[in-house]
């Protein structure tokens, strides 16, 4: 498996993985701020996806352009085109052959990517093609869960961040990692700041803005793993998958407290920046 698309996601991906009213303009505003960004500088986003990101630089104006392999993902994108003062430039394509000449941006971003693309030093190489020799940026970027702050003991987290925990011990003892269908590599990997650096840049590690995320019960989550709306979930052999679930299942009857009460729930939003002086 070389990258992983969308299109299987584009109908149900904005229901599943969109913010919170508000939120989307706090990760811009703190974009623009981290990089200094007007509405001169060019942008392009890698796996623009259904617009998540996009959308308030869109409606604020900047020039903004896009790829991504699914043209079910950029449909979606497209149908909610509204009034914005400048028209995006949206390309269906491969992060590893981005249809553009050298030096043609100022500021890359790639939100919950990296992890999709096998050769994801490839795709690394190629935005620093397309990005502006000298002050160019690259931001890779992703949400960071409650779940993920394993520093917090299982019965002091909301049900539904139980359920995200749950979900990944269940996993490992059927001896699965739980990213069977992502051949690529997380952002805030070492291995990526060692990359990037060896392509000269010089990278921070931000922890950028907080946010409210829509609130979930357990039972929910429990039913977007069932479904397998994450990505995560695609490769996984659906015996196994199964046997996760009927655990989950009965931990929600049996171990989970108000399985059904929906918890408000926060995220971070978390980069890698890559500058080249
Ligand atoms: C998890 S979604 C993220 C979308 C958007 N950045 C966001 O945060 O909402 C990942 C997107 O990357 C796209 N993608 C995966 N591999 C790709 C590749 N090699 N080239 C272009 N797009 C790719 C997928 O089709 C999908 O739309």
């Amino acid at each position: 498996m070389q990258s992983v698309s969308f299109e299987r996601a584009a109908a149900f991906y904005d229901a599943t993985r969109g913010y919170a009213p508000g939120s989307a303009e706090r990760i811009r505003d703190a974009i623009v701020a981290q990089t200094g960004a007007t509405v001169q500088t060019r942008f392009l986003e890698l796996g623009i996806g259904t617009g998540r990101i996009a959308l308030p630089f869109l409606a604020a104006g900047f020039s903004y352009a896009g790829v991504d392999l699914s043209q079910a993902m950029l449909d979606v994108l497209l149908g909610k085109a509204s009034g914005w003062p400048r028209r995006p430039l949206l390309a269906r394509g491969d992060v590893l052959q981005l249809p553009f000449s050298d030096g043609s941006f100022d500021v890359i971003l790639a939100v919950h990517v990296l992890h999709l693309v096998a050769d994801w030093r490839a795709t690394l190489r190629e935005a620093r093609r397309v990005l502006r020799p000298q002050g160019g940026h690259l931001l890779l970027a992703g949400d960071i869960g409650d779940d993920e702050r394993e520093e917090v003991a299982l019965a002091s987290l909301p049900p539904p961040v139980q359920a995200q925990r749950v979900w990944k011990a269940t996993l490992k003892e059927l001896g699965l990692t739980g990213h069977e269908g992502q051949p690529g590599v997380n952002a805030r990997d070492p291995l990526v700041r060692v990359a990037l650096e060896d392509l000269g840049a010089t990278v921070e590690a931000l922890d950028m803005t907080e946010y409210a995320r829509p609130a979930r019960s357990a039972r929910d989550v429990v039913e977007g793993y069932r479904q397998r709306i994450y990505s995560a979930d695609w490769a996984r052999p659906e015996e196994l998958h199964h046997a996760a679930l009927a655990r989950m299942e009965h931990w929600l009857n049996a171990g989970c407290p108000e399985p059904e009460r929906p918890y408000p729930r926060s995220g971070r939003f978390r980069a890698v920046l890559a500058t080249w002086g």
